[in-house]
């Protein structure tokens, strides 16, 4: 059985795989994931010594099956990192109604199930402080009509990982990271990043570097419970 391990959902690229990575790389917990597709990287990520499930979250009897796996393998969590998620603008959602019941079941269904379900593994966690972290956006207390169904997804998220705050304190602490413009995706336009790019003080595609040091931020803090750490260049205050 795995002690102490470090849960990240969605891992099997991007953010949620950098900081699979650092967490390997650091050597301090045991890494387990979940991905849906099955990229190259999760491989790789299975042969520096992380255990993988692959899972789509918005199959039916899909959580509890994942979680009756888990429990098979890991005795104990040092924390629970949300990263699983869906970017999809209204347009698409208009075009494609599921994406809409997606994106609710992987931004706050799904972290919902996982936090109930998951409590007893993080209270036999040996560690002081126990985690769980939730990846919403910052633009999520903020209007855009073209992404009306995510952003409330994702204010949704901020909304359960504040109240997982209050209900499970002393013993685990709840916090939200709540990225800008991180990592653009692979087709967006030059226009569209310049634009993205102008919404912030700083200007820049910081990589996930950035999320990792909020996580470890998170992690290491013995006084920070139910905050949502906005890590977005300064967006908000232009
Ligand atoms: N990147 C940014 O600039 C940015 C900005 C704001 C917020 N964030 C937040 O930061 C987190 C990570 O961002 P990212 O850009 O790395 O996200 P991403 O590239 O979209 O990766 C998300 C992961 O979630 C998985 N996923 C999607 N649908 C799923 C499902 N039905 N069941 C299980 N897994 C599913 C994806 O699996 P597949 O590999 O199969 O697609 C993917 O690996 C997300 O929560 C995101 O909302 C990121």
């Amino acid at each position: 059985m795995l002690q102490e391990a470090i849960l990240i959902t969605g891992a099997g690229q991007r953010i949620g795989l950098f900081l699979a990575k650092q967490f390997l790389e650091q050597g301090e917990y045991p890494v387990v994931f979940t991905y849906r597709t099955r990229h190259a990287a999760v491989s790789e990520l299975e042969s520096l010594g992380a255990l993988g499930f692959q899972v789509d979250f918005t199959q039916p009897e899909t959580v509890s099956t994942f979680l009756n796996e888990l429990k098979e393998k890991v005795g104990s969590l040092r924390a629970l990192i949300h990263n699983a998620s869906i970017w999809a603008n209204d347009a698409m959602v208009d075009e494609n109604p599921d994406l809409y019941t997606a994106m609710f079941q992987l931004h706050v269904e799904v972290p919902y199930r996982l936090n109930i379900a998951l409590r007893p593994l993080l209270e036999a966690s040996k560690s002081p402080m126990k985690d769980i972290i939730c990846l919403s956006d910052s633009s999520a207390g903020q209007a855009y009509g073209d992404y009306s169904a995510y952003l409330a997804s994702k204010a949704a998220l901020q909304s359960l990982s504040r109240s997982f705050a209050q209900k499970y304190a002393p013993v685990i602490k709840v916090n939200d990271i709540a990225p800008g413009l991180i990592i653009f995706n692979e087709h967006d336009s030059e226009a569209y990043k310049q634009q993205r790019l102008q919404r912030s003080l700083l200007g820049i595609e910081p990589g996930a570097q950035v999320i990792w040091q909020a996580v470890q931020y998170l992690l290491n803090s013995a006084y920070t419970t139910g905050v949502s750490l906005p890590v977005d260049g300064g967006r908000k205050i232009l």
